[in-house]
């Protein structure tokens, strides 16, 4: 059976993990194929809160099997501690034995380097993320399933060191000892090699034996490393055919894709963003949609919905059909923009442009509603708010599929 992905349109923080939450109980498999712990969203379940940044939203469900693929760069240090929330993870959560790792010193060259780039930071979430993938594409990264022969990797990475002596010092980042460095290592050993498999040939098991597989995409289309906003975007395919590389799969193994989409736009870090608001509707925004990151809990920069970069998307990860996340937070607004077209160098265009910072939006205006907070069914929505979401499916050449009026699960509108 082929398996199903769901893959953020924007720049993150779509509110995949409501979908995925939702759609993960009727999953045999979670698998989540790209990003670190720059991911996260909270689930709240029997009243108890889980926080998720690497481990898929499957965990919440007893009868799912959870992998984190190989193109995942995974910190020992975060997982461990993620997976301390739950019991009985053995036979329900699968690492990728090639899943490179995020190790201390990744983090502080991340840090490190965003000091160094100052006005132009890329503002990172600071996790290590970008050297991580850098030393995975140079060919000098470490993997998990080293961590069957600790004393083979600990002398691996202190030769690392030695070469790269000229960075670290230049960064001023103290390096572990020997000994400081093997304790940890095998502490991540001990924690994290039972969980260790073959994590594709697992995908194709179990699609040959028909199971359904959630694919769970992290981050958004345009913090793509290829196809967003370069240099401001993450260091993995965010896109749907990141799945492919990430766990071993290929395009034909992939079935239905949905994109999520927020019924406006935010952004966390720095980089291009043509509809962001800075007045008071990017406020009122904010503190409608309680935009604030979850991981890090920096304030999202927030504007009208970019028809254009959600068209692009769209077929940029062959999306069957939209998800739209939100549309309570539209609430109250007397009226609602939508970015139709840019203006680059006074020419009005309708797709992506290489430098989308050189973009000014081309709005179409729609009246807003009172009230969506809620709704269940696609009719009992406003006429007003109908119109709005009828264009959205044109605009985006996309049908929606599902739209949510509120955090809870049920207030969802299935189409
Ligand atoms: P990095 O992934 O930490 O290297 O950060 C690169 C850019 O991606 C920054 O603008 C981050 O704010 C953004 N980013 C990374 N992960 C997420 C996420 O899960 N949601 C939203 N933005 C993210």
């Amino acid at each position: 059976m082929k398996a199903d992905l769901i893959v953020g349109i924007q720049w993150g923080d779509e509110g995949k993990g409501k979908i995925v939450d939702l759609l993960a109980q009727k999953y045999d498999v979670v698998a989540r194929y790209q990003g670190g712990h720059n991911a996260g969203h909270t689930i709240v379940v029997d009243g108890k809160t889980h926080a998720l940044h690497l481990i898929p939203s499957g965990i919440l469900n007893p009868k799912a099997v959870n992998i984190i693929g190989n193109g995942v760069v995974v910190s020992p240090e975060a997982l461990i501690k993620e997976m301390k929330q739950f019991d009985h993870l053995l036979g329900r959560l699968f690492l990728s034995e090639s899943a490179h790792m995020i190790l201390t010193f990744h983090t502080l060259i991340d840090q490190a380097k965003e000091i160094l780039r100052g006005e132009k930071a890329i503002g990172t979430t600071g996790r290590g993320i970008g050297p991580a993938y850098s030393e995975k594409i140079a060919r000098a990264g470490f993997r998990l399933g080293e961590l069957r022969n600790v004393p083979a990797l600990t002398e691996r990475i202190l030769e690392y060191f030695i070469q790269n002596k000229a960075i670290f010092d230049a960064l001023e980042i103290t390096l572990p000892s020997r000994e400081a460095l093997t304790a940890e290592l095998t502490g991540f050993a001990q924690e994290l090699v039972p969980f260790l498999a073959n994590t594709t040939q697992m995908a194709w098991k179990m699609m040959d034996e028909d199971k359904k597989i959630l694919l769970e995409g992290a981050q958004g289309t345009m913090l793509d490393i290829d196809h967003g906003t370069y240099p401001y975007v993450t260091s993995s395919s965010t896109i749907s055919a990141g799945a492919c590389t990430g766990l071993g799969i290929n395009p034909k193994d992939i079935g239905k894709v949905t994109g999520i989409v927020k019924a406006y736009c935010t952004r966390v870090g720095n980089g291009p963003f043509p509809t962001e608001d800075h007045g008071e509707i990017g406020e009122r925004l904010r503190a409608q949609g309680r935009e604030f990151g979850t991981t890090t809990g920096r304030p999202r920069r927030c504007g009208w919905f970019d028809a254009i970069a959600c068209r692009y998307a769209s077929r940029l990860n062959g999306c069957d059909d939209l998800s739209i996340m939100k549309l309570d937070v539209l609430d109250g607004f007397d009226e609602i923009k939508v970015c139709v077209a840019y203006e680059v160098n006074g020419e009005i265009i309708e797709h992506m442009p290489l430098d989308l910072e050189a973009a000014t939006p081309v709005y179409k205006t729609f009246a807003g509603w009172d009230k969506t907070e809620g709704v269940r069914r696609f009719e009992d929505l406003p006429a007003t708010a109908q119109t709005y979401l009828k264009a959205i499916e044109e605009l985006t050449q996309t049908k929606i599929g599902m739209i949510s009026t509120s955090p809870d699960r049920n207030d969802t509108i299935l189409l």
